[in-house]
């Protein structure tokens, strides 16, 4: 997938619509982790070395189509301000009047646009939403890889109002499709790692990769569902309604096809309810029907280890276990750290989610990574074999 890019476009000295996604995680009106704003700059740089002014947008969160001050963009400005950029904040409340503000931007400068979801339209796909950003400039850069699955205004329907040689990919959207077509034209053995707490969220990714993948390695509370789908004794711990009926349809597609299916053998359980005593560790892979288990135990990070170092390209997304909390947090950092030893013997490793990129950034293996995905629901998307609506008008022709 050729995608067309900034250079591609005569950009100097020109006005631009940027599309990005700054939905990063907010304390307080603090942002709690930059990452997603950082992807972003060498596009931003691009285009102020190259003369142009800029029109950015994002969402933020889901408001409920109103001015919500926590999901305001202005943590964004203060941000970007404090990095140097010439940045300002709108609310374009008055259309015209930011309409006015754009065209008399200067080299360089940039217009921040509050979240495009405080506006109904954002999310409907609005025509005239999508037309009120382009009448801002004649080019459209979109660099909002999170979002590219999402047929909004500022994503999908303000693309019919530019020329279609004046709409391209940001660079941040080029890697992220570089990156994750690598793991669906695979080296192999291709090994895909999933956890996380819900099968449904990750069952079409999960079955696209049933005869892709070599090896499909489950952890998380969704690891439960598969093992009581089975008989295997899970005792307090939760899972998800339907999810045992949605394991077991996995493991039938398994059964008859290239792709072996891992499954936790052993587990660290939590004391019982009023118990002294500390998280211990499974003798096997039943869980005692008065504990719940929280995370994988040694025997399983050792097989898994082992799977991992004899893959050529590996997928992570989701944690193994409550990784949050330093008891159960073993085997979440086992799995980042076997990644990124094996990163360093040369396989290719995608990790996505935000649990599974805040354990790898929580393990410091993150400059071992071969590509962290910013997209959480784009990218799983994207490696289900969906077809993205915000990414297919910025193919090369
Ligand atoms: C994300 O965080 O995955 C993207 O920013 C998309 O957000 P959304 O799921 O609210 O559309």
């Amino acid at each position: 997938m050729d995608l067309r890019l900034p250079q591609d476009l005569p950009l100097r000295n020109q006005k631009v619509f940027l599309r990005c996604d700054f939905n990063v995680p907010l304390k307080d009106g603090c942002i709690q982790d930059p990452s997603r704003i950082h992807a972003v700059l060498p596009t931003i740089d691009y285009l102020i070395q190259h003369e142009c002014s800029i029109i950015l947008a994002s969402h933020l969160g889901r408001p409920k189509s109103k001015f919500d001050s926590e999901l305001s963009l202005k943590p964004i400005e203060i941000y970007l301000k404090s990095k140097g950029y010439d940045v300002q904040l709108d609310d374009f409340h008055d259309r015209n009047a930011t309409r006015i503000k754009s065209q008399k931007l200067l080299k360089g400068q940039i217009l921040l646009l509050e979240n495009v979801r405080f506006y109904e339209g954002e999310t409907k796909n609005d025509q005239f939403l999508g037309q009120f950003y382009a009448s801002m400039a004649p080019f459209f850069i979109n660099d909002a890889f999170g979002a590219a699955h999402r047929a909004h205004a500022s994503v999908v329907s303000t693309l019919k109002y530019y020329e279609p040689n004046n709409i391209a990919a940001g660079f941040l959207m080029d890697k992220e499709i570089k990156g994750l077509n690598q793991i669906l034209q695979p080296k192999k053995p291709l090994i895909c790692i999933f956890g996380g707490s819900k099968i449904a969220d990750k069952i079409s990714l999960i079955k696209h990769f049933i005869n892709r993948a070599d090896h499909i390695l489950i952890g998380g509370a969704m690891a439960y569902a598969f093992l009581k789908a089975q008989n295997i004794s899970i005792g307090l711990s939760l899972i998800h309604e339907g999810s045992m009926e949605q394991a077991q349809e996995i493991i039938n597609l398994i059964k008859s096809s290239s792709t072996q299916l891992h499954l936790p053998i052993d587990h660290i359980i939590s004391p019982p309810e009023g118990s002294e005593v500390l998280a211990s560790i499974t003798d096997d892979v039943q869980i005692p029907t008065n504990q719940k288990a929280l995370d994988i135990g040694p025997e399983t990070i050792a097989s898994y280890s082992e799977e991992i170092q004899k893959a050529s390209t590996i997928l992570w997304n989701g944690p193994m276990g409550w990784f949050e909390e330093p008891t159960y947090a073993t085997g979440t950092l086992a799995i980042a750290e076997q990644i990124a030893e094996r990163c360093q013997a040369g396989a290719y490793a995608v990790v996505g989610g935000g649990d599974s990129l805040a354990a790898i950034n929580l393990a410091g293996v993150a400059g071992n990574i071969s590509h962290m995905s910013t997209g959480g629901g784009a990218s799983l998307e994207f490696l289900s074999g969906v077809k993205l609506p915000g990414l297919v008008n910025l193919i090369k022709a």
